[in-house]
């Protein structure tokens, strides 16, 4: 049985939307592990903490605390204070990859995520919401390679660039921020390449990933596949 779900992938592949709604079609929690690099990021811009500066980053990163606050996994807390939305800004985006980089920032917060997933595989959801079952989807970019080596589905998303920054484009201007296409195609494909290039978990698919190309595909469409996927396993 299904109960531990990786989906890793670039900037802006649609993780996040799919996951979610493939957790909620399972019945399962879903964590997007990337709102807690974010949070060490946002964190580091209040407190003039520069980005290559490793020991500062790896104790911000003891602050910012996985718990259960929604099983959407789209908030976190931080030194006490519940945050989401905040840490989804282009400040964040602009420095988020640098931050991730460090093996101090990375050892802190992969080692909640592991805690998180054992628990709710392990010992249930204990919201006592009996619609929720013990599994889990955590997305990022190390989840099948790094975090959960043995989960039961990897699944490495990904589409072009252009498709990528078209998607980004719309979900920024729908929250209210200023888009151009060009620009965030740029800062993605420089995201991509920190990521994938930095020697800790970069991101790449697991050997035993299911590489699944969405350019054609809308989120229904994504989501319909993984779901026949998951029955099929
Ligand atoms: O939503 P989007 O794909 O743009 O990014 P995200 O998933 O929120 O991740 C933001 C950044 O956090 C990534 O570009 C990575 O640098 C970092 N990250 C990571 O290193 N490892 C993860 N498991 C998740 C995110």
């Amino acid at each position: 049985m299904i109960r531990t779900i990786a989906i890793d992938g670039p900037a802006a592949s649609g993780k996040t939307a799919v996951g979610r709604l493939v957790a909620k079609a399972l019945g399962f929690w879903f964590l997007d592990t990337g709102i807690m690099y974010r949070a060490v990021t946002w964190l580091a811009l209040g407190r003039g903490v520069p980005p290559d500066d490793a020991d500062a980053l790896g104790c911000l990163a003891g602050e910012v605390q996985l718990r259960p606050v929604s099983m959407l996994g789209d908030s976190v807390e931080v030194a006490g204070r519940i945050v989401g939305a905040e840490l989804r800004g282009p400040s964040v985006d602009r420095i988020v990859s640098e931050v991730s980089r460090h093996s101090a920032v990375r050892r802190a917060l992969v080692e909640q995520q592991r805690a998180y997933a054992d628990a709710v595989v392990c010992t249930g959801n204990g919201t006592g919401d009996e619609t929720l079952r013990p599994g889990i989807i955590m997305n990022g970019r190390d989840i099948g390679t790094v975090v959960l080596p043995s989960a039961d589905l990897k699944i490495f998303l990904t589409a072009s660039a252009r498709v990528r920054a078209r998607r980004r484009c719309e979900e920024m201007r729908a929250r209210g921020h200023a888009a151009d296409l060009e620009t965030v195609k740029r800062e993605i494909e420089a995201r991509d390449a920190t990521d994938s290039s930095r020697d800790d978990s970069p991101l790449r698919p697991a050997a035993d990933a299911w590489e699944l190309d969405t350019s054609e595909l809308d989120v229904d469409g994504v989501v319909k596949s993984i779901l026949q996927r998951v029955k099929d396993s």
